[in-house]
């Protein structure tokens, strides 16, 4: 089969965890016989300084024309003035928005060897498997803004046509998972999650009375991710609590350098990028962890191609490098760490070693 890949790097370690798991790709592209066609798009602050803008219309044609696009991350203090008039964020967003990707998938399962970084309590640790649904093109992030001299503000709304489609996602994995769907909203202040929380209701009773479905208010549920995570199955939520909860969901797994994603719409092209951002206090020095990257591209085969075999082959692989102790800077003990080059050998060895890839299976 034929796919067309578009990479976008981007800026700060955003090259360097892209470049890892392209490697990753090729090398299970090679022993499947798939040809994956990539091609690299300028994107970000990367493209504000090539072109003056965060998403170049070249760009956006190349997303658009692809079966899948990989991103690496965006931004950094180069462009990070509060005054400026351009952002290397709002490429991003504007991305996600044209291609209609409303469904933020963040998958969170530690494994053994990397909750030894985690600060919370191995116990509590032990059985975590949840998937965050986050909103991802409405909310906060896309309302109007407005700005005086002494006053600003960003309009949240939300049309019941946003949440359904969210939520129904939320609903559709928790039914394929462990039919349990925790809905995350601030209902006892804003009328947005109100409009959320009734959605929610309406929809498991008429559509989905097979899943459990509870609600939480985010500020407690920030506390719970911590306190008792092995508790949630399917975690759905707005835009702006999304983006916060999975950072924070991050150290259950150990580092945000685990933690991949997928932006889904409603057909196969998808956008899959790492949760973490272009970490600019470590760019450049090849000590970037690229496993949450690689683990990006495994969930693009996955949902863009429909390659469920191979997705699954480089997920074994990372859990297999993690296994034997291949851990960067952000997990490994003081003086243990390797490079980014490394961990991804580490992975690529794992993929070209084909009879140890089953045995590997837990
Ligand atoms: P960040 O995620 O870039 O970094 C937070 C911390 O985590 C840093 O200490 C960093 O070194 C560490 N970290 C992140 N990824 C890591 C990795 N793969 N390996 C090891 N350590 C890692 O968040 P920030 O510093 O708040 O933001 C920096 C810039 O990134 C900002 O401009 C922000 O807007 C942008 N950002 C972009 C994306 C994206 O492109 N999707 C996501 C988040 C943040
Ligand atoms: C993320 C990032 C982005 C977001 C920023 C860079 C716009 O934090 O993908 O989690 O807030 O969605
Ligand atoms: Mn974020």
């Amino acid at each position: 089969m034929s796919f067309e890949i578009a990479v976008l790097p981007g800026d700060g370690i955003g090259p360097e965890v892209t470049a890892a798991a392209v490697a990753v790709l090729k090398a299970i592209g090679r022993k499947h016989g798939h040809a994956f066609r990539f091609s690299t798009h300028l994107m970000g602050g990367a493209a504000i300084d090539a072109t003056g803008e965060p998403l170049p219309a070249a760009t956006l044609d190349a997303c658009r024309r692809a079966d899948a696009i990989l991103l690496g991350a965006v931004g950094g203090p180069k462009w990070s003035d509060p005054s400026a008039k351009v952002r290397p964020e709002q490429g991003l967003l504007a991305l996600r928005q044209e291609l209609g990707l409303y469904a933020n998938l963040r998958p969170v399962r530690p494994h053994p060897v990397a909750m030894g970084a985690s600060p919370v309590k191995p116990h509590l640790l032990a059985g975590v498997d949840l998937l965050v649904v986050r909103e991802l093109t409405g909310g906060l992030y896309f309302g109007e803004k407005k700005r005086q001299a002494d006053r600003a503000s960003d309009l949240c709304e939300y049309t019941v046509h946003e949440i359904e489609r969210g939520l129904r996602r939320g609903f559709g994995f928790a039914r394929a998972r462990r039919g349990r769907l925790a809905s995350v909203d601030k209902a006892n202040v804003l009328e947005t999650s109100r409009l959320w929380r009734e959605t929610a209701i309406r929809l498991g009773r008429d559509e989905f009375p097979d899943v459990a479905l509870e609600h939480h208010l985010v500020d407690s549920m920030a506390m719970y991710l911590i306190s008792r995570p092995r508790d949630f199955d399917v975690v759905v939520t707005e835009n702006l609590f999304g983006d916060i909860l999975t950072d924070e969901a991050s150290l259950l797994a150990g580092s945000l350098g685990l933690l991949p994603s997928a932006s889904l719409g409603d057909g196969p092209r998808g956008l899959y990028e790492p949760i973490h951002g272009s970490a600019p206090d470590i760019a450049g020095r090849g000590i970037a962890n690229p496993y949450a990257t690689i683990l990006s591209a495994a969930l693009l085969l996955r949902h863009s191609l429909g390659l469920e075999a191979e997705a699954l082959e480089i997920e074994l692989a990372v859990s297999a490098a993690l296994d034997a102790g291949v851990l960067t800077a952000d997990l490994a003990a003081p003086g243990q760490s390797v490079s980014t080059q490394a961990a991804a050998d580490a992975v690529l060895e794992r993929i070209t070693q084909h009879c140890q890839v089953a045995e590997l299976r837990d």
